[in-house]
């Protein structure tokens, strides 16, 4: 079976407390919950982990080659400032899907940069929890078309 390695960055473990204004009510769980029922039905295994830490995060990705034929990710404040995070996957040859729950190019001018967009196969931007899905869907579609 396929399987995707999905990544929360910093600060998602709050969700459904944190500026509700502009991430909406939604928590990880129910996030999580709606990965895996898309996943179910389209038969791929998820392995989901939310990680306030830079360092860890990075050790994820770099453990994923070999193992994951896929990577979601919502790489949170670290897609604006992370080169260690854009290396890492720039360095595993496993296709990678950026994810925000907020339009990031609606937001501050901080926000509009992504180091992570040039080395991610796509983005999806300012859908709430409806960019996950997306986001997996497009994981699925990449690896359902990889020759492998
Ligand atoms: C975010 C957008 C980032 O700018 C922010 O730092 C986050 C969440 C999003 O999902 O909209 O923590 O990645």
């Amino acid at each position: 079976m396929k399987k995707i390695l999905v990544i929360h960055g910093p600060n998602l473990n709050l969700l459904g407390e944190r500026e509700v204004g502009v991430y909406g009510k939604v928590t990880i769980k129910e996030i999580d919950e709606d990965l895996k029922r898309l996943a179910r039905a389209e038969e791929v295994e998820l392995d989901i982990k939310q990680s306030n830490h830079e360092g860890e995060i990075v050790g994820l990705i770099g453990a994923s080659r070999g193992k994951f034929d896929a990577i979601l990710i919502n790489p949170a404040a670290y897609t604006h400032t992370s080169v260690a995070i854009r290396d890492a996957i720039a360095a595993v040859d496993v296709p990678a899907v950026e994810v925000h729950l907020s339009n990031i190019y609606g937001r501050e001018e901080f926000r509009h940069t992504s180091l992570i967009a040039p080395v991610a196969k796509g983005q999806v931007s300012g859908f709430g929890k409806m960019s996950y899905i997306l986001g997996l869907e497009a994981a699925i579609g990449l690896m359902k078309g990889a020759k492998k």
